[in-house]
C-alpha cells in the first residue's frame, strides 16, 4: 500500500515532464503545418518563453507582428497585445490561447469615458498607452509604449495632451517632457504598484551593489530610487551588456527567468515578493497546443475599429 502510493507520487512528475515534451513536439508540428509564429511577452511562464519564436516587449512584438510573413500569429501575452497584433496585421489569423487573459489597467478607461472627455476638451490630443483596448485606441490620436513614450511625446508636434490610462507612466513622462501640458488619467497597473518602498530599502541594504532597474508603471516613490527606468526589453539588453554583476528588477518577475538564462554568472533578484501578473501566467503549454489545434481564441475586431486604431499605432511608429 505504502509502496504503491510512493510509486504513484514519483510517476506524476515524470509523466508531467514526458507530457511537456510531447506537447512541445506537437506544438512544433502544428506551427509548421499551419504556418504559425509564436510571439511571447517577456512576462510569460518559463516553458512558454522556451518555445517562443520571438520573445519581447510590447513595442518589439508589435513590430514583429507587422513584419511577419506567417499566416497565423499565436500571441502568448494578454488581450490588448493580441489585439494590437490584429490591428497591425488584419489579414492574418491572430490567436490568444487563453480567452480571459486580460489587463486590468487596460480596462480602467472605456471608449465612452474618452468620447465624453473629447467632447468637453476638443483642444487635447489623446495619447494612449498600448495597454488599452482596441476600441479605446480607435478614439485616440497616437499610441505609446513604455519603450518609446518619452521620445514619441517629445517629437509629437502638439502641446496639449491627455495621457491614458497609466498615471505612473504619465508622471514619469511629465518629469522628462517639461514643455508640454500633459493631463493624466487615474489608471495604474495593480502589479507594479505592489513594489513598495520598505521592501525595496531592505533589498537595497541586502544587495548594496545592485543596480536597480524599474519599469515606468512603478509608482513615483519607487522610480525615484531607480538607477534606470526602462521597458522590459530595455532591461534585458541592459543586464546583458552591463559590466555590473548584481541587479534588482522592478517589474513583473517572469522576466527574471530570461535574464538568468542569458546571464548565468550574474545575480538577478526581483525588487519585491509579489510582483506577479496573474493574467500573464494564465497561458500554459496545453493552451498553446489547443490554440493551434482548434484555432482558438481568434481575435476579431470590426473593420472601422481596426482602421481607426491603426492610425493611432501608425502615428506612434512614425515617431519611435
Ligand atoms: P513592456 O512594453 O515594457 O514589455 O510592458 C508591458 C506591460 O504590460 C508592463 O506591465
Ligand atoms: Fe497589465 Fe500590469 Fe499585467 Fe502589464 S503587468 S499586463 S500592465 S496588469
Amino acid at each position: 500500500m505504502c509502496c504503491t502510493k510512493k510509486f504513484d507520487f514519483t510517476l506524476e512528475p515524470v509523466n508531467f515532464f514526458f507530457m511537456n515534451e510531447e506537447m512541445i513536439k506537437e506544438i512544433r508540428g502544428l506551427k509548421k503545418e499551419k504556418n504559425a509564429v509564436l510571439l511571447v511577452h517577456n512576462y510569460q511562464r518559463p516553458e512558454i518563453q522556451d518555445i517562443a519564436d520571438i520573445l519581447g516587449d510590447s513595442l518589439d512584438l508589435s513590430r514583429k507582428a507587422l513584419e511577419t510573413d506567417k499566416d497565423v500569429i499565436v500571441f502568448c501575452g494578454v488581450r490588448f497585445m493580441a489585439e494590437t497584433a490584429k490591428i497591425l496585421s488584419p489579414y492574418k489569423k491572430v490567436l490568444l490561447p487563453v480567452y480571459e487573459a486580460g489587463c486590468p489597467m487596460a480596462d480602467m478607461v472605456t471608449p465612452d469615458e474618452l468620447i465624453e472627455f473629447k467632447k468637453k476638451n476638443p483642444e487635447y490630443k489623446i495619447v494612449t498607452y498600448v495597454n488599452t483596448t482596441a476600441e479605446v485606441k480607435a478614439e485616440s490620436d497616437i499610441c505609446i509604449t513604455s519603450a518609446n513614450a518619452v521620445k514619441v511625446i517629445s517629437d509629437y508636434p502638439h502641446n496639449k495632451l491627455l495621457l491614458i490610462p497609466d498615471r505612473n507612466l504619465g508622471n514619469y513622462i511629465k518629469s522628462k517632457v517639461k514643455d508640454k501640458e500633459i493631463m493624466l488619467w487615474e489608471g495604474y497597473c495593480p502589479v507594479h504598484i505592489e513594489i513598495n518602498l520598505n521592501e525595496l530599502r531592505m533589498l537595497k541594504d541586502e544587495y548594496p551593489d545592485a543596480v536597480f532597474l524599474a519599469h515606468p508603471e512603478c509608482e513615483e516613490v519607487i522610480l525615484n530610487k531607480a538607477d534606470h527606468i526602462m521597458s522590459t526589453n530595455q532591461m534585458i539588453k541592459y543586464v546583458k551588456e552591463s559590466d555590473e554583476k548584481v541587479f534588482l528588477i522592478g517589474t513583473e518577475q517572469g522576466i527574471i527567468y530570461r535574464m538568468k538564462k542569458e546571464n548565468p554568472k550574474k545575480e538577478i533578484y526581483p525588487a519585491g515578493k509579489f510582483i506577479n501578473c496573474p493574467n500573464m501566467k494564465k497561458t500554459d503549454l496545453s493552451d498553446v497546443l489547443n490554440a493551434l489545434k482548434y484555432d482558438q481564441y481568434e481575435i476579431t475586431l470590426p473593420d472601422n475599429i481596426i482602421t481607426r486604431a491603426r492610425t493611432a499605432l501608425d502615428e506612434m511608429l512614425k515617431y519611435s
